[in-house]
């Protein structure tokens, strides 16, 4: 991404994540700070032109999106109760955290949250939080690193992380825009931790293993990151990702029919993920 300027794609999500408190049924991912934690402008804008809610493009790609944070959170909550996943979580760490939202309404008090973003992005969400009059917990801090020319095993354990306690990481919408080898260096790093850590993102499938009006929405997307000065990067499919995760003891990787069946099903309106671009994927150590 460019180096002076925030995320664009940090924006667009978000507006996703808050055109679904507005205009979805029930509600997959509840985040009473989505919408404040947009600034007054955006937040009035996404009234005004609702991100074509219906459209069905539109509406596959909230669906990935809310499902996503839902996810990530449901195993953020299964690694810290345990036992079936060693338990024990006692920090989280968003990689490339955008404008999430989880560390101002964090229900853990034993959890340690940080919050790791390429630092021009970093600035804008806290002027964002000052101007929205979210305030900072004192169980949260804030870590700017760009995975493509600094490390996160150098800044992560500077910020306070402790190497010797079980962590959970998320790293949501961000693994298809970086290259192959700052995805490796930082996987390496989630590999170091203490057995109970685990790490949850989405990736995408590469074009040409999709299906060919799959292939039409991809390029579409992929044209719209580029435009936003983020092109996509890197892809995978399900058996080169289960390569990456070799050193890991549990994978599970979910399609649109997994997360369908798990966060969609018995919905009246259309809210669903579609085709075969999109995954989730959670690994424990
Ligand atoms: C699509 S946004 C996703 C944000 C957030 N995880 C979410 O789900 O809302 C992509 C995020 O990746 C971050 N990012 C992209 N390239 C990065 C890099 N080289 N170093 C650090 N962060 C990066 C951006 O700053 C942005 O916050």
């Amino acid at each position: 991404m460019e180096q002076a300027t925030p995320s664009r794609t940090a924006l667009r999500v978000a507006l996703r994540r808050a055109a679904h408190q507005l205009y979805d049924s029930p509600v997959v991912f509840p985040d009473p700070i989505a919408i404040p934690i947009l600034g007054e402008t955006h937040a009035e804008e996404l009234r005004r032109t609702p991100l074509r809610p219906d459209r069905p493009f539109s509406v596959a790609l909230r669906a990935f999106l809310v499902a996503r944070s839902r996810y990530a959170e449901d195993n953020l909550g299964s690694g810290i109760a345990g036992p079936g996943v060693a338990g024990g979580v006692r920090q989280y760490v968003l990689l490339g955290a955008g404008l999430d939202t989880f560390a101002y309404r964090n229900p853990y008090p034993e959890l340690r949250v940080f919050e790791v973003d390429h630092p021009a992005t970093q600035r804008w969400k806290r002027e964002l939080l000052q101007r929205g009059g979210i305030s900072i917990p004192g169980r949260l801090t804030f870590v700017p690193v760009d995975f493509e020319s600094q490390s996160l095993s150098a800044q992560l354990p500077a910020a306070g992380f402790d190497h010797s306690a079980p962590a959970f990481f998320a790293w949501l919408g961000v693994v298809p825009y970086l290259t192959l080898a700052a995805f490796r260096t930082t996987l390496g790093f989630i590999a170091e931790q203490p057995e109970g850590s685990g790490v949850t993102l989405d990736y995408g499938q590469p074009r040409d293993a999709l299906p060919f009006v799959e292939r039409l929405a991809h390029d579409s997307l992929a044209l719209r990151v580029q435009l936003a000065g983020e092109p996509f990067q890197l892809f995978f499919t399900p058996a080169e990702i289960a390569a990456e995760f070799a050193g890991f003891g549990s994978i599970e990787d979910l399609g649109s029919a997994e997360i369908n069946a798990r966060y969609f099903r018995g919905r009246a309106d259309q809210l669903a993920v579609r085709g075969a671009a999109g995954r989730l994927l959670c690994a424990w150590k």
